[in-house]
């Protein structure tokens, strides 16, 4: 195909635990969203500026500290109120997460667009589909981001790791609920599909579901028993 993408894509080591923050947008827009703005607000805002893109929204994950900014550890994070502070954008949010992220930011809830899942943005000619994946945090959604007549992307904060999967022994989730996001919502998604984690727990940063669903065990367990004890539930 000789078009070209429309797809503004960046992937953006942040902080001190490994994070993965995104920029997804339309370049015929020079628009984007941020994924998960965290540790370094300002850098990922200037990246975007420098790239000649408008920041008009952050796309939440979950409502962690390391995702979103907060108190964790003893260490004062930056996040989405920092954002809100140099640009007021509408925070994406899942429903069932809203609560969580008001809490732990300290945002209101007039800052916040809260979805359910399936829920779309869309940005030229680019679609972003927000998936709800529930395990890690009752709210946790993952990205799919489609442009016609080409592999989509998965940003899949922390409910799918390259070789793993997120945690699902924090207060808030469900190794059940995590075992249906991973079989009923994320192994459906087309091979091709390219996964970019929320997190750098791998050498490799990035990965395709068909390689994922070749190789990853939390992907491959054969009934929900097998991924309880799998997960020690
Ligand atoms: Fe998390």
């Amino acid at each position: 195909m000789s078009e070209e993408s429309d797809l503004y894509f960046g992937q953006h080591p942040v902080g001190q635990m490994a994070n993965l923050a995104y920029l997804v947008g339309s370049i015929s827009q020079r628009k984007c969203l941020v994924v998960d703005p965290a540790w370094s607000v300002d850098g990922l805002l200037d990246q975007a500026e420098a790239d000649g893109m408008e920041v008009v929204g952050a796309l939440v994950t979950h409502y962690h500290q390391d995702h979103v900014g907060g108190s964790l550890f003893g260490m004062s994070i930056e996040g989405v109120d920092k954002l809100l502070a140099r640009k007021a954008v509408p925070l994406h949010v899942n429903k069932h997460e809203a609560d969580g992220l008001i809490q732990v930011t300290g945002v209101s809830k007039s800052d916040l667009s809260i979805h359910e899942g399936g829920d779309v943005v869309e940005l030229g000619g680019i679609a972003v589909r927000l998936l709800h994946t529930p395990g890690h945090t009752p709210g946790s959604q993952c990205f799919f981001v489609e442009e016609a007549g080409r592999p989509g992307s998965l940003v899949s904060g922390d409910t799918l790791f390259l070789g793993s999967c997120g945690r699902v022994d924090l207060p808030g989730s469900d190794p059940e609920a995590m075992y249906h996001s991973l079989n009923g919502v994320l192994k459906r998604l087309p091979d091709e599909t390219l996964l970019f984690p929320g997190h750098l727990y791998s050498p490799e940063s990035q990965s395709t579901m068909e390689e994922q669903k070749r190789s990853n065990p939390f992907l491959r367990a054969s009934s929900l028993e097998t991924f309880l004890s799998f997960m020690g539930a």
